[in-house]
């Protein structure tokens, strides 16, 4: 699968990214975004159900569907790939994991550095719009409870965090936050949003200080995360990438794997990793 010189080159890293995206959690039963027929964005056009527009007009549509998917989220166990993920991470002085999936099958799985680029689909956030906010001589204050941008006569100062906590994202009405009030929403990043500061900040310093990136099962359309893998080889990473179609990146890779993440990684960390157990 590797040739031997590389396979020593790898084996010395030590600094390890694994970039992930939907494809690593296709064989958990989770349907990929861009697949022609099977993919969401086949069956769901993503400006009715993924920004905040379509939520502003229709909040419960959008709510209603990001239930759907959890449901299916819910159902679903990390699968080889994820496992081998955790794995190395354990063999390897320093990884990092950075993904684009929403889903928490990584953490699921034993990772534990992971940074989650696109948010957590099980985390709740208010839906703060600003356009209701910033109106007249009104100031908003922070809600003490949900930490989003709220109207002071609006908040109740009884609530508490642990009321906020208790919400799932489940069939029903849309919740509000038990402080201000607000619409909730998945704490995920929707088209047309900035990505988190924090994040993608810890992502960019990984980027930059790792020796080897594995790119995992990412279509790489959709930025800023999609320039992470080059950016990673321009600062003299080696590049390994795994997916049944090749993309942009196979190429430029120092490794491109065709096939499966659950078939493809776990005998790819054998055969580099593998006598270091
Ligand atoms: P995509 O759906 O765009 O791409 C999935 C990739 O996984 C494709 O390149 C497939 O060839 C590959 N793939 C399919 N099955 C695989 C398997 N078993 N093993 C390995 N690879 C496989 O998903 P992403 O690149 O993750 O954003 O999409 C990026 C972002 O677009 C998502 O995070 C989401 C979406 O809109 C937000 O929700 C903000």
């Amino acid at each position: 699968m590797i040739p031997g010189p590389l396979r020593q080159h790898l084996r010395a890293c030590r600094n390890i990214v694994v970039f992930t995206g939907a494809g690593i959690s296709a064989e958990s039963g989770i349907p990929t975004f861009r697949d022609r027929f099977e993919g969401l964005w086949a069956k769901y056009d993503p400006q009715e159900v993924a920004t905040p527009q379509a939520f502003r007009a229709n909040p419960q549509l959008v709510w209603d569907w990001h239930v759907y998917l959890a449901d299916a989220i819910r159902q679903a166990r990390p699968n080889a790939g994820h496992v081998a993920v955790a794995r190395l991470a354990e063999l390897a002085p320093r990884l990092i994991v950075i993904t684009q999936n929403i889903d928490n099958l990584h953490q699921v799985a034993g990772s534990r550095d992971v940074l989650e680029l696109h948010g957590n689909l099980f985390r709740l956030t208010a839906f703060v719009d600003a356009d209701d906010l910033f109106v007249g001589d009104r100031s908003p204050i922070i809600c003490p409870i949900c930490d989003g941008y709220a109207l002071d006569e609006e908040c109740d100062h009884y609530a508490s965090k642990e009321d906020l906590a208790a919400i799932e994202l489940k069939a029903g009405p849309v919740p509000r936050c038990p402080g201000c009030r607000a619409l909730l929403r998945p704490d995920i990043v929707w088209f047309g949003e900035p990505l988190a500061v924090d994040v993608l900040d810890a992502a960019w310093s990984a980027t930059d200080t790792c020796d080897l990136l594995i790119c995992i099962g990412s279509s790489l359309e959709v930025q800023p995360a999609a320039s992470i893998p080059m950016r990673a080889k321009r600062n003299g990473a080696s590049i390994i990438e795994i997916n049944p179609k090749p993309t942009t990146l196979s190429l430029h890779a120092d490794a491109f794997l065709q096939g499966k993440a659950a078939e493809v990684l776990p005998e790819l960390i054998d055969e580099v990793w593998g006598s270091v157990l």
